[in-house]
């Protein structure tokens, strides 16, 4: 299999602790990096390059492991710019919308519905995104989400059902009903295509006790579990998920002293979403305080038409350094082995020998330089291994 030889790398994380300077950033200067067109075959300083059959010169630039966005909400369509607007004049985002979402992506054609997400996933990859999770949860009827799943599935392996957004209107007087039909025939629809399910647990959406029925019937059907929890109150969702062992819970923007040591003596990630409450005017997760806590945390995008119409991992790094607290390798390394964690993947995330061979050229001395310059078009090349 043809290698490659990446030289003269100016900064490289590897996010390997046993390399480098043995920290959890595993960071080596004047480094190289060779891979094949699958795996990370070797690192190491730069004068002790093995050959390849071929070389790419870094030329001083940083190099990084590819980012792993562990949150999406790809496949809708329609736009919902006028409720932004709305709160960008002081409007509160009470999820709401997401019906208006519903109603545009059920009259959307399939194919549509590919084109779209595929132009938002590119969006990602531009920005140096090489595995994406995209969950459905804009029809919420049997076919919709079966629909839904099966176009996330064409982009990615790691898709998550999330038929329990919010009881869609035809559903309003019966609750009860429509928890049934989520736990019985639409995961049952869903489930050979998904590899996750996840439940909107929240002010609003649905409460701990209707999370918990229908995450518990997912995991029978073979899926892993995950949770929207704690965006819009102190809703339970983070301690039903360390009750559930739930790979990730999501947002966590009000969560009480109580449940942050419970998150961190669990194996639940806590996966802070900015670019929400960037979106929706609202106060920053205290991530700071996560961290302390000895919580493990990663970041991602949350890229929906409501609350975060984001798809730059760059841009989520530099709001979780300017506004939540985090140092700029803490912000690294939740958007790399952190959405690894949260996605319960060793594979991808970090660019230790065996890792997959997806990893960022940046045109950048330093991967500091995401935070540093916000917005800027700062992913040089992306290479990711095929799938
Ligand atoms: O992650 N909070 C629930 N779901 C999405 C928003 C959905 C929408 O408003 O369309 C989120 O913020
Ligand atoms: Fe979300």
């Amino acid at each position: 299999m043809a290698t490659r030889v990446i030289r003269h790398i100016g900064e490289l994380t590897t996010n390997d602790p046993t390399v480098g300077d043995l920290s959890v950033m595993g960071r080596l200067h004047d480094a190289a990096l060779v891979v094949d067109e699958h795996r990370v075959l070797w690192t190491g300083p730069d004068a002790r390059a093995p050959d390849a059959d071929e070389m790419i010169d870094a030329a001083g630039a940083a190099v990084m492991p590819g980012f792993v966005d562990s949150h999406t909400h790809l496949v809708f369509a329609g736009e919902r710019s006028d409720e932004f607007e709305a709160r960008m004049a002081g409007q509160r985002y009470d999820g709401g919308g997401i019906a208006r979402t519903v109603d545009a992506t059920r009259a959307a054609t399939t194919e549509h519905l590919r084109a779209a997400t595929g132009a938002r996933l590119a969006e990602l990859r531009a920005g140096g995104v090489t595995t994406v999770e995209v969950k459905s949860g804009y029809d919420l009827t049997v076919e919709g989400e079966a629909r839904l799943v099966s176009v996330a599935r064409e982009f990615t392996d790691e898709v998550t059902f999330l038929g329990a957004h919010v009881v869609p209107v035809e559903f309003r007087g019966d609750r009860e009903g429509y928890v049934e039909l989520v736990r019985g025939a639409m995961l049952r629809a869903c489930a050979p295509v998904a590899r996750w399910a996840d439940v909107f647990c929240d002010e609003g959406a649905f409460s701990v006790d209707e999370a918990r029925h229908i995450l518990l019937s997912a995991r029978d059907a073979g899926l892993g579990v995950r949770l929207h929890g704690n965006q819009l109150a102190d809703s339970g969702g983070v301690a039903l998920a360390v009750e559930l062992d739930a790979a990730s819970v999501d947002h966590c923007t009000f969560v009480a002293d109580d449940d942050l040591a419970a998150l961190a003596a669990s194996s639940t990630v806590a996966t802070l979403l900015p670019g929400a409450e960037f979106s929706t005017r609202s106060p920053y997760p205290s991530a700071r305080r996560m961290l302390d806590a000895g919580v493990c945390v990663a970041l991602a995008t949350d890229c929906n038409p409501g609350t975060s119409y984001v798809t730059s991992m760059g841009f989520v790094v530099a709001l979780a350094v300017r506004e939540m607290g985090l140092s700029v390798d803490e912000a690294l390394w939740a958007v790399t082995r952190g959405g690894a964690r949260a996605l319960r993947r060793d594979d991808v995330g970090h660019l230790g020998v065996g890792a997959r061979a997806d990893l960022n050229i940046l045109a950048a001395p330093r991967a500091a330089h995401l935070a540093y310059r916000p917005g800027g078009t700062l992913v040089g090349r992306s290479l990711r291994a095929p799938d």
